[in-house]
């Protein structure tokens, strides 16, 4: 039998995308909310003895957890011998220590909570900050799809003399391979966070670069604040509009307008979160790594 791919709201496109790649069905399900907010699972295709591959993108991750793991749970009891999670924006992760006293690791607690209903992970680009993999905070086995390449693909097919810039230090070492596959130079900013929507850069010795559209590219767009201020600092250099490219674009309350207004020529994203400005499809990725997942969870 198929195996059946399990999209929760929000996720149809890049379920049916994968059930194509990947010979799956989609199956069927409601997942709702009682007029209390209390969620409602009901799973209507067959899933005795069949791979489940639960699709949910966790952008927002507190309202989607419940919802979630109460699936999760409902297509085991239902039968399904294994379910995995394609989960191409995953959250939790900058809380990967106490900076204060008190405060709770919370990383570590989201990770524990996924991988007591799961069975294995495949996400994109997790920015692991002060970790060196998944699997320090993740029991189940997971596989992590790079988004690089696509990135660099893009920038070939579509920016005339590129100069990709890092926004900060710890970006350096992923800008620098973007930068090579799309066989452009690369600068990498210094930036400060004093707060969340908080932020200064500095760009050393950027004009001598003004005959180059410089190509922005971040893991992740939040606020949008590291990049409109990016933004704001390659303008007043003169330099030509800057294409900002996320590889998930979160976009924060009006940070998508707040981003376009500051000046950014064009915004790109992955389609790891929908949003409009989703430019660079990773599903045919994303569907490899799932099938690679193998014998560590997943047979077609
Ligand atoms: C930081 O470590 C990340 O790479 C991004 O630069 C950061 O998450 C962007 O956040 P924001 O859009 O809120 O400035």
């Amino acid at each position: 039998m198929k195996p059946v791919i399990l999209g929760l709201p929000g996720n149809e496109t890049i379920s049916h995308t994968l059930a194509t790649r990947l010979d799956a069905e989609v199956g069927e399900a409601i997942v709702r909310h009682f007029p209390d907010g209390e969620s409602y699972v009901r799973i209507k295709t067959q899933l005795s003895e069949r791979q489940v591959i639960m699709v949910c993108t966790l952008d927002r991750p507190d309202k989607k957890i419940l919802p979630l793991l109460f699936a999760a749970a409902t297509a085991k009891d239902l039968g399904a011998p294994k379910i995995g999670l394609v989960a191409p924006y995953p959250a939790y992760m900058r809380q990967d220590r106490r900076f204060r006293p008190g405060e709770g690791i919370t990383s570590v607690y989201f990770a524990h909570l996924l991988s007591n209903f799961i069975d294995w992970l495949v996400t994109v680009d997790p920015h692991l900050h002060r970790r060196s993999s998944l699997s320090e905070i993740y029991s189940i086995p997971s596989k992590v799809v790079h988004a690089a390449p696509r990135v660099s693909e893009w920038i070939r097919g579509n920016v005339n003399d590129p100069l990709l810039v890092g926004p900060d230090s710890e970006s350096e070492q992923w800008v620098a391979a973007v930068a090579e596959a799309a066989r452009a130079p690369y600068v990498v900013l210094k930036k400060s966070r004093r707060g969340d929507r908080d932020v200064e850069v500095s760009a050393p010795e950027i004009e001598q670069w003004r005959e180059r559209t410089p190509v922005l590219v971040d893991d992740i767009i939040s606020t949008a604040r590291t990049m409109i201020e990016t933004v704001a600092h390659l303008k007043r250099a003169e330099m030509r509009p800057t294409v900002c490219i996320g590889v998930h674009g979160i976009f924060a309350g009006n940070a998508y307008q707040e981003l376009l207004s500051a000046g950014a020529g064009r915004v790109v994203t992955c389609n790891t979160v929908p949003h409009a400005s989703n430019g660079i499809d990773l599903s045919g990725l994303l569907a490899e790594a799932v099938g690679e997942m193998g014998d560590r969870g997943y047979q077609s």
